[in-house]
This record gives C-alpha cells, sequence and structure tokens, in this order.
C-alpha cells in the first residue's frame, strides 16, 4: 500500500509517502493550531468515567485544547453542556466535580443559575435585561453531543459528526463482550509529559518495542517476541520455544503473565494471575502447540469460572476469545485505549497541552462483585513522569517518549520511517488525522476509522480516501 492519500485542502507537513511522517507534525505550532481546530472538536472525546458520575446531579467537568465541557447525571440518562455562563463566558462550575441536584449550576461572577437540564433558573435583576435576551432558549446552557459506552461519556462538538458508534465499529462491540460496561476503575494515575500527544499515542501503537523498552518481557517470552519481530521463523506469535520442553514453555507463558501484571497492574489482574499459578503444573498434551493451546484454554476457563464464582459479572472469556477477538492494544481514535489481555484492562487517554507537552493518564479496570465495587477515584493521582511509583511498564515507555520529542528537533531528521508492516497503525492514524485537516468527509473518516480496529501491529492500510 504505497498510495498518498488524496484529500480536498493541503495539509501543511502532510503525510505523501505513508511509511513515512514528517517529524514537524510532532512541534509544529500551526500545524497544532490546525489539529485544535479541525480535528478535536469533529472527533468523539472520551470525557469521564461513568461510575464517576453515578447519582442523578453528579458532573464532571471535561476540558480540552482550551473547552470545557461539563458532563452530567440527569433523570433522562447523561448530558453535556458547554461550560460558558450564558451572561458573560465565566465557566459555570467551580472545581473539577461536584453535585448540582439541589442547587443545580450557580454562575460564580453574577449568580445566573440552571438546573440540572441545562435550563436557566435564575437571572438576578431580570428587568435589567431585554426581553429577546432572556427567551429561555437563549439563556440555557448549550447542550453538546454526547454518548456511554463501555462505561465511559464519549462528547463530540460536531452536531454533523456520525455517532460513535458509526465511528469506532465493530471493535466497539469486541470490546463491550468483554464487560467493559461493567468494569470500575481501580486506579487512576496522571503524568505530563513534555511530548507531543502524537509522540505518546505512538509508543502504544506497535509491539516492536519490547525488545530493547521492555527486556524483561522479551527475556521472559524470547520465542514469543521473536517469531513476531525478530528473525526467528517458527509461526506468526507462536510463544513455542522449541529448545524447551512442553512444561517450561508452559512455565514460560506463566512467567510472561506475571510480568505483565507487575508491570501494567490491569493488564493482566493479579487474582488472574494467581487463578494461572493453580494451572502451571496441569496434565497436558506431548505436542508443544496443542499444549499450548489447552493450557491457555484451561487459564480462560478458570478464570472465567473462578471470577464467576465470586459474583463478578466478567463475561465466558473462551467464547469471546473466539467470537469477539481483539488485539493486545485496541486504539479509539482519536486518544483513548485500552489494553485488553483477559478480563481486566488497562486504560489509556492522552490529551494535548500544546505541540510539545501531553497530558497522559492510565486507569487499571477490573470488574467486582454487584455491591462490592470500592469508591471510584475521582480523580487521578498526579506524578512526575519519572516517578518511580509508575508500575515498571509505564515507566520503560515514558523513558523513551521526552527524549524521541527532542530528536525530532534533530537537523537531518526529517521523518519518522515506519515498517509498513508492523507500523502500520502509527501511518494510518497520522494519515487520518490528514483527513480531517484536509476536510475529507465525515463519513469517510469515520470509515477510516473503523479499520484501526485490530490494527495494532498490523499494516499500512488504504483508507479509502
Ligand atoms: S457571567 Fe455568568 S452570571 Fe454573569
Ligand atoms: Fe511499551
Amino acid at each position: 500500500m504505497n498510495k498518498p492519500i488524496d484529500i480536498p485542502n493541503p495539509v501543511p507537513f502532510q503525510i505523501t509517502d505513508p511509511a513515512q511522517i514528517p517529524t514537524p507534525r510532532y512541534y509544529d505550532e500551526d500545524f497544532y493550531r490546525l489539529e485544535c481546530e479541525k480535528l478535536w472538536p469533529h472527533a468523539w472525546q472520551m470525557a469521564c468515567r461513568l461510575e464517576q458520575i453515578p447519582n442523578v446531579g453528579d458532573w464532571v467537568q471535561y476540558t480540552n485544547v482550551g473547552k470545557s465541557v461539563i458532563v452530567v447525571r440527569t433523570n433522562d440518562g447523561v448530558k453535556a453542556f458547554h461550560n460558558a455562563c450564558r451572561h458573560r463566558g465565566v465557566p459555570v462550575t467551580e472545581g473539577e466535580h461536584g453535585n448540582c441536584r439541589s442547587e443545580g449550576f450557580i454562575c460564580p461572577f453574577h449568580g445566573w443559575r440552571w438546573n440540572i437540564d441545562g435550563e436557566n433558573t435564575f437571572v438576578y435583576g431580570r428587568h435589567l435585561f431585554d426581553e429577546k435576551q432572556l427567551e429561555p432558549q437563549e439563556l440555557a446552557l448549550r447542550p453538546c453531543r454526547v454518548e456511554t459506552w463501555g462505561g465511559c461519556a464519549f462528547i463530540n462538538f460536531d452536531d454533523n459528526a456520525p455517532s460513535f458508534r458509526e465511528t469506532i465499529g465493530p471493535v466497539a462491540d469486541n470490546l463491550e463482550a468483554r464487560g467493559m460496561s461493567n468494569m470500575r476503575s481501580e486506579w487512576w494515575f496522571a503524568t505530563v509529559l513534555p511530548a507531543n500527544w502524537k509522540i505518546a499515542m505512538e509508543a502504544f501503537q506497535e509491539g516492536y518495542h519490547v525488545m530493547r523498552t521492555h527486556p524483561q518481557l522479551q527475556r521472559a517470552q524470547p520465542a514469543l517476541y521473536n517469531t513476531r519481530y525478530g528473525h526467528d521463523t517458527g509461526g506468526i506469535g507462536s510463544p513455542i520455544n522449541p529448545n524447551l520442553t512442553v512444561r517450561q514453555n508452559i512455565e514460560q507463558a506463566f512467567k510472561g503473565m506475571e510480568l505483565l501484571s507487575e508491570g501494567m497492574a490491569g493488564m493482566v489482574h493479579a487474582k488472574e494471575v494467581e487463578i494461572a499459578r493453580q494451572l502451571v503444573g496441569m496434565e497436558l498434551p506431548d505436542n508443544p502447540e496443542q499444549a499450548m493451546m489447552t493450557w491457555y484454554g484451561a487459564v480462560a476457563a478458570q478464570i472465567t469460572e473462578q471470577l464467576q464464582a465470586r459474583g463478578e459479572p466478567v463475561p465466558n472469556l473462551l467464547e469471546v476469545m473466539q467470537n469477539n477477538p481483539v488485539q493486545a492494544v485496541e486504539f479509539l481514535f482519536p486518544h483513548y485505549f485500552l489494553l485488553p489481555t483477559f478480563t481486566s484492562m488497562s486504560s489509556y487517554r492522552i490529551r494535548p497541552l500544546g505541540p510539545e507537552e501531553c497530558l497522559f493518564e492510565i486507569w487499571s479496570l477490573t470488574h467486582y462483585p454487584e455491591g462490592e465495587e470500592p469508591e471510584p477515584p475521582m480523580e487521578p493521582t498526579f506524578l512526575p513522569y519519572d516517578s518511580k511509583d509508575f508500575p515498571p511498564i509505564p515507566q520503560q515507555d515514558y523513558a523513551n517518549i521526552p527524549t524521541q520529542q527532542k530528536g525530532c528537533h534533530a537537523e537531518g531528521f526529517d521523518f519518522m520511517r515506519l515498517s509498513p508492516q508492523i507500523e502500520g497503525l502509527l501511518s494510518n492514524y497520522q494519515r487520518i488525522i490528514d483527513g480531517y485537516l484536509g476536510d475529507v468527509p465525515q463519513d469517510k473518516l469515520a470509515a477510516a476509522i473503523q479499520k484501526l480496529g485490530g490494527n495494532f501491529d498490523g499494516p499500512i492500510l488504504d483508507l479509502g480516501f
């Protein structure tokens, strides 16, 4: 696939060879401004987790690229409003979250008020204003599109954009089959990274970096990673090392699980590791491939059975692995992604704070028995990006991101050189961004975004424009 994209309007630093990403896209001020104008206001943005707003009147503020939106739980479901007083524009919320059931929203400047449905309920000194300024539709908070999916609220400023589901496509169903709507946040961390938001995203768009960035994972399962990215052959993704016994291969696979769990918590939850541990010594066929399949099948079956027995609303993993396959990382364009392994997941959201800075959040998501859900974290724990309190895997990823940002400015480094086979997701993502910036029609953009499902470690694709 080497076709340059065909877009109506020119974009600065546009991608002309899909395997080459011009580096100014990661720092140029004008390119950043164009993203703020043409990408973010038209894309579905993950605004909050729904367990943050369980009760009527609960609200959270979501901000990105200078805009603020209130997401609120009402009697008729979740609504969203642009956060600006209709009088003179002051945001009508104070703080990041709260409950407005009894008082509604009160502007801190001159005290105008709204109920939780955004209808104005009070203008101090009404007689001082013209009738036409007091029309209810003039005074109502401006609604913002919102859809709920997967335990989150997603907002979009564009009334003409295709719906969230039409945009994300089948990957939403495949993730939902894993019980996403029942998942709760176990912890939530945030950090500010001195890097363009796309540099940060791209650090998670391929597994090719594991060998050098996460050597402990490579060491635990060299056959797995070498067959994917190295020179060994033996079947794509085969975790079998022919030099080891069946039992040793299983021990390696288990060690891999343990390391993912220690390294990234929700990606493989400690409770899932404990269940897998019970199966390391199980009776297995002599054929190594069959043994590995049997073992992973037994792990999936036991995780399902034991967690369901504890009352956790987890899906039947064997069924979903068969019917709703997902990749190790799944991206919901533009800035939210999930790492589904068994029943728990890590989830990430990235927001730009400028051309060379971004806000990076990680949630660990898991299931709890009904009625035993802990209080959700309402705000992230902020840490410096080089904090040793981050789990080891993000620590390793964060180490590269700021230095890569600096490298983008080097003389003579004009573009990233991508593997068209396994770094295709980076190119596909970036070319969809060009589609937004260059005014490709929204239905075509949605069709292209749907192709990102399952594209982790995948090829450069024809995006249809
Ligand atoms: S700006 Fe909000 S009441 Fe005046
Ligand atoms: Fe990584």
